[in-house]
């Protein structure tokens, strides 16, 4: 039998890195490794290849994904997850690695239900919103392009005397926002998971302002869709000058950190010593204080992530 890769939801750096690593992996283990292309999509639709060494050479410094991905709609209809399944049954693949997010597990739990099909979900997306785990794939190679986009917009807001509202990808997620926010020196974070207490951040700013702050950073999590409202909040309340920068997908891509490479080998050595012990499995990996552990993917589709208390507590002293 043989063992497939497959991406699904938004890329993230650190899949490449872990695609080369899953190959070179599954070959010494004395296995066959198999890519599927496109995602879900491309399972339904039977674009699965055997996997080489020559198509890994080159590819670990490399952001997004050289198996492409796809967010399917049709996989949530039963009649083409039974095309998938003849798919894997005609090459006799019956183990998955997926990389990918909450929406892409909820697809997997139901694949295993049905089909039974062995599968480990590597938690992959920048938005780090996925339950059982503390770090998904991709994340710190993200957080360290917001921070590069904010290190350089802060050079023109101080040139001008100027605010800026920045704002960050995580969809209902505010983790990017929020460490972003710490690790920058920003004076105001919004984000879905905490309240916005306009009448302090007043106080303590304008204190700031008369005490000789020149310009002033926010950054705001897309899930709380108030860029324009704090930009125009800010004008009225401070006299600062504001634009808005919306980061956009360039927090998708990029070369994936030493971090990520590293996290890369060990969700897959992880996901594929599973895969060949025997038992049945369906689960996704979690890291957690330092250490690797399962987490039935049926937990993880039905609960919801939390940001670390720690991280919302630091978060106290910003407005
Ligand atoms: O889930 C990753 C993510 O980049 C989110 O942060 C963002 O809301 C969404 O994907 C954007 O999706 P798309 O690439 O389809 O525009």
């Amino acid at each position: 039998m043989a063992i497939a890769i497959m991406c699904s939801g938004g890329d993230a750096p650190g899949m490449n890195p872990a695609i080369k690593k899953f190959v070179d992996y599954v070959y010494e283990k004395g296995e066959k490794p198999y890519f599927i292309y496109d995602g879900l999509e491309g399972l339904i639709d039977g674009s699965l290849k055997e996997a080489s060494y020559k198509d890994v050479a080159g590819i670990i410094h490399l952001g997004g994904t050289i198996i492409r991905t796809s967010r399917s709609k049709r996989f949530f209809q039963r009649s083409f997850r039974e095309q998938a399944y003849e798919n894997l049954k005609k090459e006799r693949i019956d183990s998955l690695v997926v990389l990918g997010g909450d929406g892409s597990f909820r697809a997997m739990e139901l694949f295993y239900r049905e089909f039974g099909i062995n599968f480990v979900g590597i938690p992959t997306t920048i938005d780090n919103d996925i339950y059982g785990t503390n770090y998904c794939l991709g994340v710190d190679t993200a957080l360290n392009v917001i921070r590069d986009a904010i290190d350089k917009i802060k050079d023109t807001a101080s040139a001008f005397n100027r605010a800026f509202v920045v704002e960050t990808m995580g969809r209902e997620c505010g983790y990017l926002a929020a460490v972003s926010a710490l690790t920058s020196g920003a004076e105001i974070c919004l984000i879905p998971e905490k309240k916005f207490e306009k009448s302090s951040a007043k106080k303590k700013l304008t204190n700031e302002i008369a005490n000789g702050r020149k310009y002033l950073l926010a950054v705001v999590a897309e899930g709380c869709e108030a860029s324009r409202e704090l930009k125009e909040w800010i004008e009225r309340t401070f006299g600062f000058e504001t634009r808005i920068s919306v980061l956009g997908h360039i927090q998708r891509g990029g070369n994936p950190t030493v971090y990520d490479r590293m996290m890369a080998a060990s969700f897959v050595t992880k996901a594929v010593d599973a895969l060949l012990s025997n038992e049945r499995i369906g689960k996704a990996i979690g890291y957690k204080e330092g250490s690797f552990e399962f987490v039935d993917i049926a937990e993880v589709a039905a609960n919801k992530y939390q940001i670390p208390n720690d991280i919302l507590n630091a978060l106290e002293h910003l407005d």
